[in-house]
């Protein structure tokens, strides 16, 4: 039997990490695993539970309330990745919209919904077999990974990708606010008390601004081949 590797793929956001993940676990035949999908998913909860909103957030309702959120994921052979569920309704649509964006990062902050969504994930890759991309998953998740990717690029780049991204599927957003819900994520996620995103000692990093998907993607694979 072939060895079986754990991937943790961190970075900002927008820098192509589900991208590079989804196309290495097909090409490996490993899990896929987009942590940001589960952070998304809860973040829709409390926003659908009026937990949180624009102006306030009621973290004690939200972690009161954490039991009642089962997330899954079921693979769409359409797609070829697998879509989030969150109590067993589809909203792989719903995750995506810039209110989500807006909000998710604070309540990724909150180190009652960070053990819950940790605990989940080294459940999930307990086998290994796994690409894994978020925020924390080098240092937190597994930090035992046999390979840590950190992805990098800069925020104009990033928010052109993603205001491309929405725009191509119909969504009604300025460039303006896109690029500033970049910089706002960054900050937050770099500089919260819990798990706050930083390259890993062991993580290899790759500042894709300028660099095209191919030669990423060969890259990587070369720096997979080394470590099997
Ligand atoms: O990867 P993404 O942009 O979909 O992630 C959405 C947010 O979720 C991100 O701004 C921070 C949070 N996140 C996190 O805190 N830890 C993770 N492992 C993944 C995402």
């Amino acid at each position: 039997m072939t060895k079986k590797i754990t991937i943790a793929i961190d970075g900002f956001s927008s820098t192509g990490k589900s991208t590079i993940a989804k196309q290495l676990a097909k090409q490996l035949g490993y899990i896929y695993v987009d942590t940001g999908a589960m952070y998304r998913a809860v973040t829709l909860y409390a926003m659908q539970h009026d937990y949180i909103n624009e102006v306030s957030f009621n973290k004690e309702s939200l972690i009161n309330d954490l039991n009642n959120i089962s997330l899954s994921f079921k693979f769409n052979s359409d797609l070829g990745f697998a879509e989030m569920f969150l109590n067993n309704i589809n909203v792989e649509k719903e995750i995506r919209t810039i209110e989500v964006s807006k909000l998710v990062s604070q309540v990724s902050t909150v180190s009652e919904v960070r053990k819950k969504l940790v605990s989940e994930q080294q459940e999930m890759g307990k086998n290994k077999g796994i690409v894994m991309d978020g925020r924390d998953i080098g240092t937190v998740v597994f930090p035992d990974a046999e390979l840590k990717l950190f992805m990098t690029a800069s925020a104009d780049k990033r928010a052109k990708r993603r205001y491309k991204e929405l725009i191509d599927r119909g969504d009604k957003v300025n460039y303006e606010e896109i690029l500033h819900n970049v910089q706002e994520r960054d900050r937050i996620d770099s500089t919260r008390k819990d798990s706050p995103l930083i390259v890993a000692n062991d993580a290899v990093e790759f500042d894709n601004s300028d660099m095209g998907l191919k030669e990423q993607f060969e890259r990587i694979l070369s720096l997979v081949d080394d470590k099997l």
